[in-house]
């Protein structure tokens, strides 16, 4: 019985909005006012303009980051966001953010993006993937690739990459370097018989809750898989995946209505007074940003590592999708990149 009540106070904490992150056990606590100080570190976060990734931006700076990178396909989100940022925090922090326009879809630029990075530090503590295309209908890519996996996987695998000898300097320095997945329950929805085998079965139409919840599996596989590889030559470069919660932002409450024009509501107002806020969404994703040891979790709202489902555990499925994914990416970019010998390396 008892099991069965911490079960309960655990989903309603990893979930919900409100007093929820009250209920959860005492070791799993966390909060935003418990985010240690991190001056003198730098962060690099795709999604950083709106919602949850807003958040974490803005946590940060308050927690004395030295500089933040932000990546995110609208330069009208980041004018926004800077304006909030300049009001509530002051134009000495807000001149702590360099921005860069790139859709995460468009791998090339991702990749010039990282490059453009790369030019400006030699040093990144923190990197949240963040940016995501929301629970919308099935589209290719330019390259011909399902938009949810280029998006939320690829260009993300991309943008890691390419900062890879970063992190490992960083982390060589006696940093601790801390990479962060914004995963989600929905990964649940993604379809049993998941393989990750080929191109045509990316491309595949699941419908929005399918794409999206495969592509987040995605995200959970390629953090696990990072902390295989990447941790195990490199202990102090960590790699966790999150999920945020059921939270109150432009993904739940505008995207939804582009497959669901009228379902939509029952997320976008039905569920509005159970939500979290994007600070509580950010809590899980700023406690393995800044203050956890562990690697290869999946960490819920406050701080509560679960397991995920079973695909989300198998180790060989994430081999498998990062091998689908060195082969994509090497095949559609081949002329742009790997023949002018980007070695595209993975850890
Ligand atoms: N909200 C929830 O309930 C919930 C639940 C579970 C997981 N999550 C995950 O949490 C993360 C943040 O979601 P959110 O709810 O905070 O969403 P949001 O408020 O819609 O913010 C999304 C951010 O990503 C950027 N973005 C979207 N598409 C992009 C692209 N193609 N290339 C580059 N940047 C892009 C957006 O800026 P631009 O518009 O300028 O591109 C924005 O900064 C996502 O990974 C999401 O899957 C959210």
């Amino acid at each position: 019985m008892a099991a069965v009540i911490d079960t309960v106070k655990s989903t309603i904490a990893e979930n919900f909005g409100g007093p929820s992150h009250s209920v959860a056990s005492k070791e799993h606590q966390f909060s935003l006012e418990e985010v240690p100080d991190v001056s003198g570190k730098i962060a690099v976060i795709t999604g950083g303009t709106a919602g949850i990734g807003y958040a974490c931006v803005h946590t940060l700076l308050s927690h004395g980051i030295s500089k933040v990178f932000i990546i995110s396909s609208n330069q009208s989100s980041f004018d926004e966001a800077h304006k909030s940022i300049s009001q509530d925090l002051g134009e000495e922090l807000a001149k702590k953010i360099t921005f860069f326009e790139c859709d995460m879809g468009n791998w090339s630029n991702v990749a010039k993006t990282a490059k453009k990075i790369a030019d400006q530090t030699d040093r990144i503590d923190i990197l949240i993937n963040d940016a995501a295309r929301g629970i919308m209908t099935y589209q290719l890519t330019e390259y011909g690739v399902d938009r949810h996996m280029a998006v939320n996987h690829f260009g993300h695998v991309i943008l890691t990459s390419h900062l890879l000898p970063i992190f490992k300097a960083t982390a060589k320095n006696g940093n601790t370097v801390r990479l962060v997945g914004l995963g989600s329950n929905a990964h649940q929805g993604t379809p049993s018989d998941c393989k990750f085998a080929s191109l045509d079965e990316l491309n595949q139409d699941l419908g929005p809750n399918g794409q999206y919840g495969r592509s987040k599996l995605a995200v959970m596989l390629y953090h696990r898989y990072l902390a295989r590889h990447l941790s195990s030559s490199h202990p102090n470069i960590l790699s966790n995946s999150v999920h945020p919660g059921f939270v109150d932002t432009k993904m739940s409450t505008q995207d939804i209505h582009e497959p669901y024009p009228i379902a939509g509501y029952a997320m976008s107002a039905g569920m509005q007074p159970f939500k979290k806020s994007q600070w509580q969404g950010a809590v899980s994703a700023m406690y393995c940003a800044t203050k956890t040891q562990a690697t290869g979790q999946y960490v819920c709202p406050p701080a509560i590592p679960e397991a995920g489902n079973e695909l989300a555990q198998d180790e060989k499925l994430g081999e498998a999708l990062m091998e689908l994914t060195v082969k994509i990416v090497k095949e559609k970019t081949k002329e742009e990149s790997v023949e002018k010998g980007c070695p595209f390396s993975l850890y």
